[in-house]
C-alpha cells in the first residue's frame, strides 16, 4: 500500500449511515439538532440511504468500480455513546465488519475520527473538556482496530467546521461569534495534537493525518493592498489549521492579527502548545472544492453567507457565497468564472495552487485528495441510471491539475470523489447529490444505481492506476 496510489470514494458517518439511535449508539449533535425545531428543512439523517444495513452492496460496488480506497468517518457516538467512557461493543462490531467487506476486495480503508457530528455530551467544539475527551475516544479507536487502518486522519475540515457553526451559523451550533470561533479552532488543533500523541505510543505501522478543507487564496490584481489580502485570507482559512497541524506551532503574526481583530485569548494554555509542538502529524487530506477569491477590506462588521437553497441561476446575486472579515480581507467575484447552483465557483485550477502552496509552505508532506465532487441536481431515467455529463466534466477537470500537481513535484498518493453514493448533505437535504452511484430515496429499498460517473471514473481509474 505504501507505493502504491489509491484511487477511492469517501463518505461520512452521518451523511450516510442511517441507524441513528441502533445497537446502542448514542446521539450526537447533529442528531439532536435535526430532531430540534431549529432545522427548519425538518430533515434529517435518520435512514439516509442505510449504509448500516448496506454496507456489503455499498463496498461490492466500489470494488466493482476499480476503486481501491474507502473513505469513511468513524461516529464517535456509535463508539462511546455516553460521557462514562464505557465502549458500545456493538458500535466496533459494524465498523468491524465493514473493514471485513475492504479487506475481501483489496479496499484499503481511510478513517477520519470525526467529521461534524460530535456527540451530543460533549455539545460544541467550545467545550473546555472536548480535547481530553476526543484523545481518549481515538486512543479506544486506535487500539481496537490498530493497523487495520492503515491511514488515520483526526478531524474533517477543521476550518470549514469552525466556519459553519461560529461564523455562517448553519451548522450547530449556529452562532455568530468570532469569539467562539477562535476558541473552536484552536480546540481542535488541540485535539488533533492530543489524538497524535495517543496514536504515537501505540507503535503502530499506520499513519495519521488532518483533512483540510480550504483552497489557496486569490485575488484579481496584485497591488500591495490586494497581496495583503491574499495573506490574510491564507492565514484565516488555512494556516491556522496547517501551521499547527504540519509545522507544531502558530507564527507569531497570526497571534497578533487575531489579538488586534479584539479576541480574548487567555484560554490559550502554554501546555496544549507544547503538546502541539511534539505531536505533528505525518499527513494532510486535502478536499477539493473551491478556493479564496478576496480582495482587501473596505467596510462592515464580520459576516458570511452560503446559499444552501441551490436556486443560483447565474443571475441572482443573493444565490452567491459572501464573506467579509472585519479588518482582514472580503471575498471577491470573478465573472469568468462559472458558479455552481449553489453559488460556489467552479475553478479547477485552484487545487493545483492549494497543492503547490503546500508543497511551498511545508516541503514535500505526503498529501491524500480525501475529497473532490460536484452536487447538482441528477435526473434518472426509467432504470434509475443518470447520464450525469456535468460532474463528469468536473471530475475529469480538476483530475487534470491535480496530475499535473503530482507531476510538478508534489507528493499526492491518492484521491477520492465525494461521495461513494448519494447521501445526506448536511442542510442540502438530499436533492443535492453528489454520488457515483444513485440511491432512490422513494422505492422503499434505497437501492443503488451507478451512474455514468462510476463507469467514467472505473475506466479513468484503469488507465492511470500505476501512476
Ligand atoms: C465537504 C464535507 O466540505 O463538503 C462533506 O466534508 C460535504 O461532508 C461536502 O457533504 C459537500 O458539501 P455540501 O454542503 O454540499 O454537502
Amino acid at each position: 500500500m505504501k507505493d502504491k496510489f489509491l484511487w477511492g470514494s469517501a463518505t461520512a458517518a452521518y451523511q450516510c449511515e442511517g441507524a441513528w439511535d441502533e445497537d446502542g449508539k448514542g446521539p450526537s449533535i447533529w442528531d439532536d439538532y435535526c430532531h430540534s425545531t431549529a432545522n427548519l428543512t425538518g430533515i434529517t439523517g435518520d435512514v439516509s440511504c442505510d449504509h448500516y444495513h448496506h454496507f456489503k452492496e455499498d463496498i461490492k460496488m466500489m470494488a466493482e468500480g476499480n476503486q481501491n480506497t474507502y473513505r469513511f468517518s468513524i461516529s464517535w457516538s456509535r463508539i462511546l455513546p455516553k460521557d462514562d467512557h464505557v465502549v458500545n461493543e456493538a458500535g466496533f462490531r459494524f465498523y468491524d465488519e465493514l473493514i471485513d467487506e475492504c479487506e475481501k476486495y483489496g479496499i484499503v480503508p481511510n478513517v477520519t475520527l470525526v467529521h461534524y457530528d460530535l456527540p451530543d455530551y460533549i455539545g460544541t467544539w467550545t467545550n473546555p473538556k472536548v480535547s481530553d475527551e476526543f484523545a481518549y475516544y481515538a486512543s479506544v479507536v486506535f487500539k481496537h482496530f490498530g493497523n487495520r487502518i492503515p491511514l488515520y486522519a483526526t478531524i474533517n475540515e477543521p476550518s470549514h467546521n469552525t466556519a459553519c457553526c461560529y461564523l455562517i451559523g448553519n451548522y450547530p451550533p449556529n452562532e455568530h461569534n468570532m469569539q467562539h470561533f477562535v476558541e473552536c479552532a484552536y480546540n481542535m488543533a488541540v485535539c488533533t495534537a492530543k489524538a497524535i500523541r495517543e496514536f504515537r505510543k501505540l507503535n503502530l505501522n499506520s499513519t495519521i493525518g488532518v483533512v483540510h478543507a480550504s483552497g489557496a487564496s486569490e485575488s484579481l490584481a496584485d497591488t500591495p493592498k490586494y497581496l495583503e489580502a491574499i495573506k490574510y485570507s491564507n492565514m484565516f482559512h488555512n494556516d491556522w489549521v496547517l501551521d499547527p497541524a504540519i509545522k507544531g506551532y502558530y507564527e507569531d503574526e497570526l497571534i497578533e492579527k487575531v489579538k488586534s481583530s479584539g479576541i480574548d485569548l487567555s484560554f490559550v494554555k502554554k501546555e496544549d502548545l507544547e503538546i502541539i509542538k511534539d505531536n505533528t502529524v505525518d499527513w494532510i487530506g486535502q478536499n477539493a472544492y473551491d478556493r479564496n477569491l478576496v480582495k482587501p477590506y473596505t467596510g462592515g462588521e464580520t459576516t458570511a453567507t452560503v446559499n444552501n437553497r441551490g436556486d443560483n441561476d447565474g443571475t441572482s446575486k443573493s444565490a452567491r457565497e459572501s464573506k467579509i472579515i472585519k479588518g482582514w480581507f472580503e471575498v471577491d467575484r470573478d465573472e469568468n468564472v462559472p458558479l455552481n447552483k449553489w453559488g460556489r465557483e467552479v475553478y479547477p485550477r485552484q487545487i493545483y495552487n492549494t497543492l503547490l502552496r503546500i508543497k511551498d509552505r511545508y516541503g514535500n508532506i505526503p498529501i491524500w485528495i480525501t475529497e473532490n465532487g460536484h452536487g447538482q441536481y441528477d435526473i434518472a431515467d426509467e432504470n434509475g441510471y443518470v447520464e450525469d455529463n456535468e460532474r463528469i466534466e468536473f471530475l475529469n477537470n480538476y483530475l487534470q491539475w491535480i496530475l499535473k500537481a503530482k507531476e510538478d513535484g508534489v507528493n499526492v498518493r491518492g484521491y477520492y470523489v465525494w461521495s461513494t453514493m448519494d447521501l445526506y448533505s448536511w442542510i442540502n437535504g438530499y436533492k443535492k447529490r453528489y454520488g457515483l452511484v444513485r440511491v432512490d430515496y422513494e422505492d422503499g429499498n434505497l437501492k443503488r444505481t451507478p451512474k455514468k460517473s462510476f463507469y467514467w471514473y472505473k475506466d479513468f481509474i484503469t488507465k492511470y492506476k500505476d501512476i
